[in-house]
């Protein structure tokens, strides 16, 4: 028997920060709707010419994570990456990274759960750790969003909202069955699949070749939200999937020495932090400087807390998501 623990952590943000008024400036939008609405101060975007691209942010992150993990490349012996931004409709971003770290010929699995797609990749790298299978998996949560989004007014609702950056974890054989990844709870809902989407390349429109090029009316190549239904679901999904997670592990919420939630909206954070009554210090919130990074925004927020010290030996931590799909899920750690 076996468990599961998060042995290294790591971080990867592009430098260009891109502010309220940055966006004001060519959109109708203004800094006090985003930070009133949002809580968003400012956003990194890749930056033409920086190198940057989902992968490689994600191989920049993953660096720093298998360095704090004490081991060396060649350990890995799976890699899991999560994104709904990757560089390439196929192959996905982990077959990437396997190659740009010049790892033997690990396995590479792409996760496509959107802002649950670092609880997917956890929950799926704790089972195969439990299993007795591997020792050691790279999980890495990266997206590309600037690249793919309506910059003009009639994507405001969405484009102001979201950001670059990456996150990475190397989670590790624990043989202390008390301590380390405690349980993974995981759901979708997919009546709600159109209402949190990129709808446009999909392969339907290539057989049918309705595909128009170049075509700045085709609004379904960019992202699709239906802001106050996905806000509604939002705080109702993060709060049950936190409490199964709490009763499957007999805690009461306040055992909860750190949550790490989605960095979907302040408010739902703010939502969720009174709900479970915790104090400023029990929740870790950086949508401010960053925005929402999608699969990225859990491994940076669980990266940024452990850095500043936030997290320490025998706390427990909770991580929770929710996003398109609708897919949502929790995970419980001692740490
Ligand atoms: O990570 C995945 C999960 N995502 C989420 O959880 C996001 C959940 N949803 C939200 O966070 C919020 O719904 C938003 C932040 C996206 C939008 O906030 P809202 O309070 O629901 O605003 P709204 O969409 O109802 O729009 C209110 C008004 C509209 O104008 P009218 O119709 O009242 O005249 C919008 O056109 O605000 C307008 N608006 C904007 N105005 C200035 C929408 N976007 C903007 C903008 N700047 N960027």
């Amino acid at each position: 028997m076996y468990n599961s623990r998060i042995s290294g952590l790591g971080m990867y943000v592009p430098e260009n920060i891109v502010t309220n008024d940055d966006l004001s400036k060519i959109m109708d939008t203004s800094n006090e709707w985003i930070i009133e609405r949002t809580g968003i101060e400012e956003r990194r975007h890749i930056k033409k010419g920086d190198g940057n691209t989902t992968a490689i942010m994600g191989i920049k992150a993953a660096k720093i994570a298998i360095e704090r993990a004490g081991i060396d490349k060649d350990e890995i012996d799976l890699i899991i990456f999560a994104t709904l931004s990757p560089d390439y409709y196929f192959p996905g971003g982990g077959v990437l990274v396997q190659e740009e770290l010049k790892i033997k010929t690990c396995p590479a699995i792409d996760i496509r759960n959107q802002c649950s797609g670092f609880i997917y990749s956890i929950a799926t790298a704790d089972q195969f750790i439990k299993s007795g299978m591997y020792k050691n998996i790279l999980v890495i949560g990266s997206e590309n969003h600037s690249g793919g989004l309506d910059f003009s007014t009639r994507g405001r609702a969405v484009t102001v909202i979201f950001g670059d950056g990456a996150g990475a974890a190397v989670i590790s054989r624990e043989e202390d069955l008390t301590k380390g990844i405690l349980s993974s709870h995981l759901h979708s809902e997919g009546k709600f699949a159109k209402d949190l989407a990129l709808i446009g390349p999909n392969t339907n429109r290539w057989v049918n070749k309705i595909i128009k090029d170049n075509d700045p009316d085709d609004i379904s190549y960019y992202p699709y939200m239906n802001g106050q239904l996905v806000f509604k679901n939002a705080i109702v999904r993060f709060s049950e999937v936190i409490m199964e997670g709490l009763n499957k592990n007999n805690l009461q919420p306040d055992q909860i020495d750190m949550l790490i939630p989605h960095q979907a909206n302040l408010r739902i954070s703010q939502f969720v932090q009174k709900k479970f009554g915790l104090s400023d210090d029990q929740v870790h919130n950086n949508i401010q400087k960053y925005g929402n990074t999608t699969a990225g925004s859990i491994p940076i927020a669980l990266t940024e807390a452990w850095q500043e010290g936030k997290i320490n030996s025998g706390d427990i931590v909770v991580l929770a998501a929710f996003g398109s799909g609708f897919t949502w899920g929790s995970t419980i750690i001692k740490w």
